[in-house]
């Protein structure tokens, strides 16, 4: 069996550590003579799988006693209607980094007021805008950010100026690639496809104060924090399987990787390697601003969409797949996630540098 080099921006490529553990535990988890998936929600042994993946988030992360971790479904997606249900009592302030935030603005908008603080739409989103105190607005209850914009290869390396608001951050593609300081934010949400394990639960930390914004009575159960909270993420039958695939990333990046630290400096050397490379190439280009590129997502186009189109043709023959561009902008996409390896990226850029030796002029 000859495994693919799998650049998808989610869902994507797992640790083959994970899957083979999982494959290993498929039929018969913990002498239990049952998988995972057949498992009652309610039983000990699917107690013990969410408490250790609990746990070692909370390790990994160094997330403090005063924040809730949840365990939710419906997708960052939800997300973009659930904070401001439970977080906006005025006004939200977001700034607009592509996709991602323009639909958590849309959601926003039909539940309260929206303030865009600042966009760079006008130039395809290849930057992070840089906003000050005093562009946000007086009475907004939080600043929401998109961390890192997995269509355009952008991302913050500073967090923007919140004074006396809260900061609400979707980490969806960037969760655990770099160590971050939990206390700087208020909420964090992130899908689980793309950093964590497969589609299905999305993992929400938030300060435990947070809870009691909203007023419960006119929330549906369901959307609200404080619910999930009480019960333990369990006040309906959680996404098992993929609590369970999480929590087995959570110890692949403890116990073979060695933490997120580690992680961080794999992930720096995978970036580092291919934005060397595009930059020193005269046939590929990434027109992302240097200081706010991704670690993730790697965008590249070579100016010709019919060259990029054979590009992806090629690569795929190559066993390097789903490197085609988002829709809404083309060219091609590389996500190096925590999962994908060295090796990938250096089969990656062996293969541009073959392509560009024939293509190129
Ligand atoms: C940064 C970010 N936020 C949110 C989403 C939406 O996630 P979902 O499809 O899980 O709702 C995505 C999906 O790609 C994303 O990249």
């Amino acid at each position: 069996m000859k495994r693919v080099y799998n650049f998808s921006a989610g869902p994507a490529c797992m640790p083959e550590w994970v899957l083979e553990k999982a494959a290993g535990e498929m039929l018969n988890y913990n002498n239990t003579g049952m998988s995972v998936m057949e498992m009652s929600h309610r039983s000990a042994d699917y107690q013990a799988i969410i408490d250790t993946a609990e746990a070692r988030l909370r390790r990994l992360m160094n997330i403090p006693d005063d924040y809730t971790v949840l365990f939710l479904q419906g997708g960052g997606s939800l997300q973009f209607t659930m904070v401001p249900l439970n977080l906006m009592t005025k006004k939200a302030d977001v700034i607009n980094t592509g996709q991602w935030t323009k639909k958590a603005i849309a959601e926003h908008k039909k539940l309260g007021e929206v303030n865009v603080v600042a966009s760079s739409a006008e130039d395809t989103f290849s930057y992070i805008p840089k906003i000050k105190q005093e562009d946000l607005s007086e009475d907004s209850d939080y600043v929401y950010i998109c961390e890192n914009n997995t269509i355009y290869g952008t991302k913050y390396k500073e967090l923007p100026p919140h004074e006396g608001k809260m900061l609400v951050a979707d980490l969806s593609s960037c969760i655990l690639s770099e160590p971050i300081d939990v206390t700087k934010y208020d909420l964090i949400f992130a899908g689980a496809q793309k950093n964590l394990g497969p589609a299905g639960v999305t993992i929400v930390i938030l300060k435990n104060e947070l809870l009691d914004i909203a007023d419960q009575d006119k929330l549906p159960s369901m959307l609200s924090y404080k619910v999930h909270a009480k019960n333990g993420s369990m006040f309906n039958t959680p996404p098992t399987y993929a609590i369970y695939m999480v929590g087995l990333t959570f110890q692949w990046l403890e116990e073979v990787i060695g933490g997120v630290e580690e992680m961080q400096k794999i992930n720096l050397k995978k970036a580092k390697m291919l934005y060397d490379y595009i930059d020193s190439s005269k046939l590929f280009a990434n027109n992302v601003a240097k200081e706010d590129r991704s670690y993730m997502n790697v965008p590249f186009v070579t100016g010709d969409p019919e060259l990029d189109k054979k590009f992806v043709a090629e690569a795929k023959e190559a066993g390097i797949v789903n490197i085609k561009g988002h829709r809404s902008v083309g060219g091609m996409r590389a996500s190096i996630y925590n999962a994908m390896p060295i090796e990938g990226v250096e089969a990656l850029i062996d293969f541009m540098k073959k392509f560009e030796k024939e293509n190129g002029e």
